[in-house]
């Protein structure tokens, strides 16, 4: 008989998130999702009645709390975390008049929280017969981004954390999987105006079906399209791969 998971993927309403939660249903997986905005999920819910929707703001302490509490009386616990919420800023260090609390905020999301989902949601993995952890970090993981500079720290902290706490959780038969997007074709990505033809945004349906093969061969770093080059051009030629990615150093926007 086949194992049913219980996903729960963090900002699932839209983008990536629901890309692969899709793609967990199709494989007969029971998926909930997360997001701040109640009418996004609601449309989610509306097209895929099966999802289980939660808004909950991964930032917020008791609200991650009461999630933790929820999937463990309404199903039991959970099997796979996904920590896919995130939100990229682009900024110019070098100007006075940044807003300095939307930076903060960006390193909350994109990195605390995911310690913080994991710190709640533990003893549900640590009972799982096949628990695993899935961050969503990026290619910019490898090489820094000038254009989005607190981004590209929060995914170059997330990358590392992840890498070390995957030894740790193996102790406690917790799989741990790192999924590095290239840019893909998302409002995060149109909300940035990326302008650079290296930078061809993927369809998130392409990345869930390139992640979904690398799962299930039980890769641990997942890196599509460009990601695999920024990889291995940030150990061989780093100087050369940070001048390409940022030609443009100041966003246009
Ligand atoms: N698109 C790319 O090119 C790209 C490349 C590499 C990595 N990534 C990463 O992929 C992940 C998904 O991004 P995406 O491209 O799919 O963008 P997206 O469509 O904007 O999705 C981001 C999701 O995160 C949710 N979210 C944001 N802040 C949240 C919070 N505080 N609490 C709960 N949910 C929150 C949003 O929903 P609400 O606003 O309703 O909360 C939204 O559904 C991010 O971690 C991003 O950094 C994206």
């Amino acid at each position: 008989m086949k194992n049913i998971q219980k996903v729960l993927i963090t900002g699932g309403g839209s983008g990536i998130g629901l890309a692969l939660a899709r793609k967990f249903l199709a494989q007969g997986h029971q998926v909930s999702i997360t997001g701040r905005n109640v009418s996004k999920l609601e449309q989610v819910k509306a097209a895929l009645p099966q999802i289980n929707i939660y808004q909950s703001d991964v930032t917020k302490e008791d609200q991650v709390q009461k999630l933790a509490q929820q999937l463990e009386k309404e199903w039991g616990g959970i099997d796979v975390l996904v920590n896919n919420a995130g939100i990229m800023l682009l900024l110019d260090s070098g100007n006075e008049g940044n807003d300095l609390t939307k930076q903060f905020e960006e390193i909350e999301i994109n990195f605390q929280s995911p310690i913080r989902l994991l710190h709640h949601f533990l003893p549900q993995l640590k009972k799982s017969k096949k628990a695993t952890l899935i961050n969503v970090s990026s290619g910019l993981a490898y090489v820094s981004f000038a254009q989005a500079p607190v981004y590209s720290a929060t995914k170059a902290a997330l990358h590392f954390w992840t890498q070390a706490i995957r030894p740790q959780l193996k102790a406690h038969s917790i799989r741990v999987v790192e999924l590095l997007p290239p840019v893909v074709d998302t409002k995060l990505a149109k909300d940035a105006d990326l302008k650079d033809d290296n930078l061809k945004p993927m369809p998130p349906e392409k990345l869930a079906e390139l992640f979904w093969k690398d799962y299930n061969k039980g890769k641990e770093e997942i890196t599509p399209g460009i990601s695999k080059q920024l990889k291995w051009m940030s150990r061989f030629a780093p100087k050369f791969i940070f001048k390409q990615l940022n030609k443009q150093v100041i966003p246009q926007k």
